[in-house]
C-alpha cells in the first residue's frame, strides 16, 4: 500500500472510536448500579436482574444478526466465538431456575437498547458494528473485572455457572482477538461521514447502557 494513503495511528477508525467513546465509558464504568455491584454491596439478584437486561440485548445482536453474516461491511465482525446468547442462557438456568423464561422481563430502557440494535441490524449494517463493538470489546475486557468480582461476591465456580458470559471458550487469546478486531475496524470500507455516523452510534450505545444502569440503580436502591 502507498504508504502516504495508509492511515496515522491517530485517525485510524478503531482509535477514533474509543477515543469518542472515552468519556461515556467512565460514565458507564462508574455508574451507581455498576459500583454498587462491583463492590459487592448488591445481592445475587441484582446480578441475575442485570443479566437478564443483557439476554434482551444479546439476543438483538445475536438472532436479529444472522442475516448480517453475509454483508460486506457487516459480515466480518459476525463471528462464532463471540456468540454469547447460549452462556447467557446458561447462567440465567443457574440464576432463576429452569423456568427462567417465564419471569424474564426487560426494563424500558432495555427494550430501547434492543429495539435500536434490531433496528440497525435490519437496516444499518455499519450502525450494528457500533453496538457489536461496545458491547463484545467491552466484554473482552472490563467483563473480565465484572467476572471476577462476580465469582467472589456470589460465590459462582470460577468461569462456571453465573458467570459463563464473561467466559469465551472460544477466543484463548483476548488481547491478540482485540488487536484483530482493531483491524477489521480500521478496514471497514465507509467514508468519513458514514465513520463519523458510526462514531455518533456508539456513542448512543453508550448512552443506552448508561441508561439500563440507572434504571436498575432505581430498581436496587442501597438502603442509606
Ligand atoms: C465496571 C465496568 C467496566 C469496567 C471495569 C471496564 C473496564 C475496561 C477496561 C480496563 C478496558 C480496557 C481494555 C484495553 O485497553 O484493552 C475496557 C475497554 C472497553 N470497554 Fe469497558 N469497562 C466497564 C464497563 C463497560 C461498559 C458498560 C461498556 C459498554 C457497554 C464498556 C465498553 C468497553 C469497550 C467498547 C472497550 C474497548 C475500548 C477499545 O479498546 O476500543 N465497558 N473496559
Amino acid at each position: 500500500m502507498d504508504p502516504s494513503s495508509a492511515p496515522s495511528a491517530s485517525s485510524a477508525f478503531s482509535t477514533l472510536i474509543r477515543t469518542a467513546s472515552h468519556e461515556q465509558h467512565m460514565e458507564a464504568e462508574t455508574s451507581t448500579f455498576m459500583g454498587d455491584l462491583l463492590g459487592g454491596r448488591l445481592g445475587v439478584d441484582a446480578y441475575a436482574r442485570y443479566t437478564e437486561q443483557l439476554w434482551f440485548v444479546y439476543e438483538a445482536l445475536e438472532s436479529g444478526a444472522r442475516h448480517l453474516a453475509s454483508d460486506p461491511v457487516a459480515g466480518p465482525f459476525i463471528r462464532p466465538e463471540l456468540l454469547r446468547l447460549p452462556s447467557l442462557e446458561q447462567d440465567l438456568a443457574h440464576l432463576r431456575g429452569p423456568d427462567w423464561r417465564s419471569t424474564l422481563t426487560a426494563l424500558p430502557t432495555t427494550r430501547a437498547y434492543a429495539d435500536r440494535v434490531a433496528e440497525c441490524a435490519r437496516d444499518w449494517p455499519a450502525g450494528y458494528i457500533a453496538h457489536h463493538y461496545t458491547r463484545y470489546l467491552g466484554d473482552l475486557s472490563g467483563g473480565q473485572i465484572i467476572r471476577a468480582k462476580a465469582e467472589r461476591t456470589w460465590g459462582f465456580p470460577k468461569k462456571g455457572d453465573g458467570v459463563r458470559f464473561y467466559v469465551f471458550e472460544g477466543i484463548p487469546n483476548p488481547a491478540a482477538f482485540k488487536r484483530e478486531y482493531r483491524e477489521l475496524l480500521d478496514g471497514v470500507r465507509a467514508d468519513d461521514l458514514e465513520k463519523q455516523r458510526v462514531i455518533t452510534e456508539c456513542k448512543r450505545a453508550f448512552a443506552l447502557n448508561t441508561a439500563v444502569f440507572h434504571a436498575l440503580g432505581e430498581e436496587f436502591p442501597l438502603s442509606a
